[in-house]
């Protein structure tokens, strides 16, 4: 039995790094939570503020560095660091920084942390799981992105809002893109195990008809935006999806989220990363489930993957 203590590298100390690292401690998802960042007061401070706190989680150690050997032998490193979206500023304008700081910090810590799992957060995420995938050499299963799993969280929140019922209960994805392009999948998506095209209004309810869909797939895709105008950056949400991500696979979980892998012959796609719903294991981004797609949906999947496709050609990827 393997009884080896498990690790957590976090690459970055910003908002969403810290809200990782937060979230993970809190959830007790590793006995070792290392952060790295080049900034090293900042990091110093962000593990000493955490540190004073260990009393009231589950039994953790909290340590950081601005050298990457605080990653040695990590068994998932979470990559948060990279260029600050702006208000108004889409996540793909973000690419040119982000590919580059991921190339340059990509091979230290791979010779510290070579057996790791890489889940890459940092946007836009599809491009840059794309990217360390290629300057990794990594199995594709190795690396993959946080995807539209915030995404997800954030439609199912609000069908369980307009429906009056818990978001455990709602079950639901947003596949391609994290980012602009991304769309809903309506015609899968259940309550209870009643499929939404089918649900009835509670009592005193509203149906959930078009107008509806329309307005939640909307608010979904401009959700980063309006928070990022109102305090310069989302953490909060984003911490907490990618501390389940990395729960699923610290504890070998098989669990469905919609994360970003490469797509090769699925519905015809062929090298791009997207987000489509994926098993996750110990073993990383595994087996991507067949969705049942309306026409609809699948050309939205298609235009997705040709944006994604764009920007990956741009950048010579
Ligand atoms: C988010 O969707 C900005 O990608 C980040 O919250």
């Amino acid at each position: 039995m393997d009884v080896r203590p498990t690790k957590l590298a976090i690459i970055g100390a910003g908002a969403v790094g810290t809200a990782v690292a937060y979230a993970s401690l809190i959830r007790g998802v590793a006995r070792t939570v290392a952060l790295m960042d080049i900034n090293t007061s900042k990091v110093t401070a962000e593990v000493l503020d955490m540190s004073h706190g260990l009393e009231f989680i589950p039994r953790a150690d909290i340590i950081g560095d601005d050298d990457v050997s605080v990653c040695a032998d990590a068994d998932v490193v979470v990559f948060t660091a990279g260029a600050k979206q702006k208000p108004g500023q889409s996540r793909l304008e973000l690419a040119e920084a982000t590919i580059g700081l991921t190339k340059k910090i990509m091979p230290g810590v791979l010779e510290v942390a070579p057996n790791a799992v890489y889940i890459m957060v940092t946007n836009p995420v599809d491009i840059v799981t794309y990217a360390a995938l290629k300057f990794s050499g990594l199995p594709n299963n190795q690396v993959f992105g946080s995807g539209t799993v915030l995404d997800s969280s954030r439609l199912r929140f609000l069908i369980a809002q307009h429906c009056d019922v818990a978001v455990q209960n709602v079950h639901a994805y947003i596949v391609g893109e994290h980012g602009d392009t991304e769309i809903p999948l309506w015609s899968s998506a259940t309550i209870g195990g009643v499929p939404l095209t089918h649900w009835k209004p509670l009592p005193g309810g509203e149906p959930i008809d078009a107008a509806a869909r329309e307005r939640i797939q909307h608010e979904v895709v401009h959700a980063a935006y309006k928070i990022i105008e109102g305090k310069g950056a989302t953490n909060y949400a984003i911490g907490l999806a990618a501390t389940r991500i990395v729960e699923a696979v610290l504890n070998n979980e098989h669990r469905v989220l919609p994360v970003s892998t490469v797509a090769q012959g699925y519905e015809g796609l062929d090298d791009v990363c997207l987000s489509l719903p994926t098993i996750v294991d110990r073993g990383g981004a595994q087996t991507r489930l067949e969705m049942p797609l309306s026409d609809e949906e699948r050309a939205g999947l298609m235009a997705s993957a040709e944006t994604l496709r764009g920007m990956q050609a741009k950048f010579g990827l």
